[in-house]
């Protein structure tokens, strides 16, 4: 709430900060995968070394001191970290919910009993595709397909919820049908399908990638249909449907408003408000340097888009500003060059063109998957964030 005390009036609102309830554990950007929408950067050697596993537990300290109570431990792939199960052991010893996310690979059934006795709560299994060829060809892996399956049932069989992930676009979004039949076979709990969103990678590739709006509206009345009838016989699967926002006439209220409960920290200790972050030419403070209190309270990366203040028009005085916040900095900046500017997804930005723009080229693009940016060594130089 703005203060509207006279004696006040001189002072500029301070937003009200809310805990970091989310803390996303970005552990390593080393992957042995390629997917061609991946939100990381490549260069690897750019970026500054990994920490270690003592600046892990220190970080998940002082997080949790400070209220957080999710932790996800992400990547690149987490599982190349060898020090995951101790880390998983700190988390569940200082009472966080834990979340794996991961491709699967390098997962073992002996990797799985070890997390279970660190105290894991929760393993999530990404897939590329419903049949192996594609997927291997996404994935850039020729063993990648048989893998996850395997992994997914060892999951289940060691009593974990079965959480898969499988990232859509205009190349596998037509097979919704299999995919869903996948996971039903593999007797999923909950199942996400998501159109990837568009940071990236992906956003080298957005051509390449978005489906046309006749696309999606066929797979989302397909997964309608699927949830009905699973529904009905008795099948408890959760089927959750995204769709990428270029389609959308107002903006997601991304990360639920800037440095508003979510705190990303990456391989390297930099802190961010968001996955994305990364890219902004905004500095942003490290883990290494500071404590994750002044972090998330003080730091300048943390504050530049807390609240409302910061926001030009039409966001200024947009009824839906408290709903959605203005939308997406990263995707402003990538689409506008201007981080401050209002998200062009929004039907009221005066940069709704280029998603208009985006829509069009989807509608009449004609490249096959081969054509696709892989995120590989020979690509690297056509993707970095900065260190
Ligand atoms: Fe950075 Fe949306 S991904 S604000």
């Amino acid at each position: 709430m703005h203060s509207t005390g006279s004696n006040l009036a001189e002072v500029p609102p301070k937003p009200a900060v809310g805990l970091p309830l989310w803390l996303l554990a970005e552990l390593t950007y080393r992957c042995p995968l390629q997917c061609p929408y991946c939100s990381n950067p490549l260069d690897f050697a750019a970026q500054g070394k990994e920490l270690t596993t003592e600046e892990w537990f220190s970080v998940l300290r002082q997080g949790r001191e400070m209220g957080a109570a999710q932790l996800g431990f992400s990547g690149g792939e987490p599982l190349v970290r060898q020090d995951l199960a101790e880390l998983i052991g700190e988390a569940r010893r200082l009472g966080y919910y834990t979340n794996l996310i991961t491709s699967g690979i390098g997962l073992t059934e002996q990797k799985i009993r070890a997390f279970k006795d660190a105290g894991l709560d929760h393993i999530q299994i990404s897939f590329q595709a419903s049949d192996a060829q594609v997927n291997d060809m996404l994935a850039g892996s020729k063993k990648a397909f048989d893998q996850k399956l395997e992994m997914a049932r060892m999951v289940k069989a060691h009593g974990y919820p079965m959480v898969l992930n499988f990232v859509t676009h205009r190349h596998n979004i037509d097979n919704i049908d299999r995919i869903i039949e996948l996971c039903v076979a593999l007797e999923a709990d909950f199942v996400e399908l998501a159109t990837c969103q568009f940071y990236g990678w992906a956003q080298l590739n957005r051509v390449g990638l978005l489906p046309t709006r006749e696309q999606l509206e066929r797979a989302e009345r397909i997964t309608n249909e699927y949830r009905a009838r699973l529904a009905a016989e008795g099948n408890p699967v959760k089927l959750i449907f995204v769709t990428p926002d270029y389609y959308e006439e107002r903006p997601k209220a991304c990360m639920k408003g800037w440095g508003s409960m979510f705190l990303t920290v990456t391989p390297d200790g930099t802190a961010l408000p968001c996955h994305g972050a990364r890219q902004l030419p905004v500095a942003f403070p490290n883990v290494r340097d500071h404590s994750l209190h002044h972090i998330w309270y003080d730091s300048f990366g943390f504050n530049r888009f807390r609240g409302y203040e910061w926001m030009p028009e039409p966001c200024r005085s947009c009824d839906e500003k408290e709903k959605d916040f203005g939308g997406c900095r990263c995707q402003a900046f990538m689409l506008t060059g201007d981080a401050s500017n209002t998200d062009p997804v929004c039907g009221k930005s005066p940069r709704h063109d280029v998603i208009l723009k985006a829509r069009e080229e989807a509608r009449t693009a004609t490249a096959g998957i081969g054509q696709l940016t892989f995120r590989n060594a020979r690509n690297s130089h056509l993707i970095t964030k900065k260190g």
